[in-house]
């Protein structure tokens, strides 16, 4: 029997293109390819790409700089390294990336990846030309995608339930990359949610560029809206935590809210983005709230989950920010006390309307960039600090990277590193918290 193909996956940016490289996998897998762990001898690699901001989208040029000898070498060893792009880059730039790397044989956008096998085997026909798909297909990718049929899952997994953006924040690409708001219908995810479980998950993380913003036809009795299909999968048995992630603002809706009151399986975490904290900016940003109204969102929020813990996104050097704009930001910060946030300098992103606007310097968007980090670090490292002396319940993931050690994971999201047998992968156990790093804690099993 001839062995089979090796495919190498690589992702880049959000957990969604994680997802997406999850089921490009399985398509793959179902299409003969065997998964590799490194790009050396395989016979296709798939780049799923980000274009969130100017570094990521190059980063991609750079990995296909890195690719072409290793597509030489297999060549002159008599094979075919087949290349793909996938994702946001290839469905922002096209047949833009073939003309500024040749050696690239397939792109792919992310509404079309059910096609990718057939796009690649296209591709590896003697003599053909590049293969570019960046259509918004009618189709439903996912029901021309087939199920990850891996025996036993990763204790915790992903779940994509929505795509797409109507937001049109001036700064992101999202609602032309990712294309316009599109929820899955709520008996797809629940069957989704309920084939995970069967193979070992406990855990879900539901994703979407707007995740709160979903609306699929309410089923099994269930509410509207996010708040009430993160209730029907919360009646799946065996189902222990649920997440979701990423949320705007103006989509918290009463029900989402009350669901964090009263779903103790829904996890106290949420990653809810204000960007900026002076209303002028937000303005320019289009993001349709105030910084009053986001104070006053969480307020609320933690009425109804007095333990939950926030994370967020900031942009530093929008155009036009003044200094006074800016430590309107650090005041945010102040008054919310994150307990992680990711933020960024702005990247004018080609066709969106801010990438029009004047510029900040460089050095100025990379010491407000400075100063705001490291009020968050020093918000993070008190929020990590207060777990300590603390039983956490612990959802054991993986070994670690020492022996004997497993690697877990907290209602907030923190990595745990215990002592703890290999058996109890999947298992959610009491850990002793007896110290905290800025990105993780260490603890032990309690009795
Ligand atoms: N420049 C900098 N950061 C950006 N983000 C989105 N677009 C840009 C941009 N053009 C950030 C936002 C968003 C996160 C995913 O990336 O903070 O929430
Ligand atoms: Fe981009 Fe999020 Fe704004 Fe949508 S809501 S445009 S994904 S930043």
């Amino acid at each position: 029997m001839a062995e089979a193909k090796k495919a190498f996956i690589k992702s880049y940016g959000c957990q969604m293109n994680v997802y997406d490289s999850e089921r490009m996998g399985a398509a793959l897998a179902a299409d003969g390819y065997a998964l590799t762990e490194t790009p050396e001898d395989a016979d296709l690699v798939v780049l799923n790409t980000c274009h969130i901001r100017e570094k990521a989208a190059e980063k991609v040029y750079s990995e296909l700089g890195r690719l072409r000898p290793l597509r030489a070498a297999k060549a002159e060893a008599g094979g075919r390294m087949t290349i793909a792009v996938a994702g946001c880059v290839a469905q922002a730039e096209g047949a833009e990336i073939v003309r500024r790397q040749p050696a690239v044989d397939v792109v792919v956008g992310p509404q079309a990846y059910h096609r990718l096998p057939g796009m690649v085997a296209r591709a590896r026909a003697p003599g053909a030309a590049a293969q570019v798909d960046t259509d918004f297909p009618a189709e439903d990718k996912f029901d021309h995608l087939p199920e990850d049929r891996r025996a036993r899952r990763a204790p915790a997994a992903f779940l994509t339930v929505q795509e797409g953006c109507d937001k049109f924040c001036t700064f992101c690409v999202v609602p032309y990359t990712r294309g316009a708001e599109v929820s899955r219908p709520a008996e797809r995810i629940l069957a989704e949610a309920r084939a995970l479980v069967a193979r070992g998950v406990v855990e879900i993380t539901l994703l979407g560029q707007n995740v709160n913003a979903w609306h699929g036809a309410p089923v099994e009795g269930m509410g509207a809206g996010l708040g009430g299909l993160i209730r029907a999968l919360a009646r799946i048995e065996r189902l222990e935590r649920i997440r979701y992630t990423t949320s705007h603002p103006r989509d918290m809706d009463d029900a989402l809210i009350a669901a964090h009151a009263e779903e103790p399986k829904l996890m106290p975490y949420l990653h809810l983005p204000v960007q900026a904290g002076s209303d002028r900016i937000l303005k320019a940003m289009n993001r349709r709230h105030t910084a009053e109204e986001y104070l006053r969102l969480v307020k609320r929020i933690r009425a109804a989950r007095p333990d939950l813990a926030l994370s967020g996104d900031f942009i530093v050097g929008f155009p036009g920010e003044t200094e006074a704009d800016f430590e309107e930001t650090l005041a945010l910060v102040r008054s919310v006390g994150y307990a992680q946030a990711f933020s960024f300098k702005y990247s004018p992103r080609p066709g969106t309307p801010a990438a029009d606007g004047a510029q900040l310097p460089e050095p100025v968007k990379a010491e407000r960039l400075a100063r705001l980090q490291a009020l968050l670090a020093e918000q993070q490292a008190a929020f990590q600090q207060t777990m300590v002396g603390r039983t956490l319940p612990v959802l054991i993931e993986k070994p670690g990277r020492h022996e004997g050690q497993m690697v877990g994971r907290s209602p907030w999201l923190q990595p745990v590193h215990l002592e703890a047998a290999a058996g109890l992968r999947g298992r959610i156990v009491p850990v002793s918290i007896l110290s905290a790093q800025p990105n993780s804690l260490a603890g032990r099993l309690a009795a």
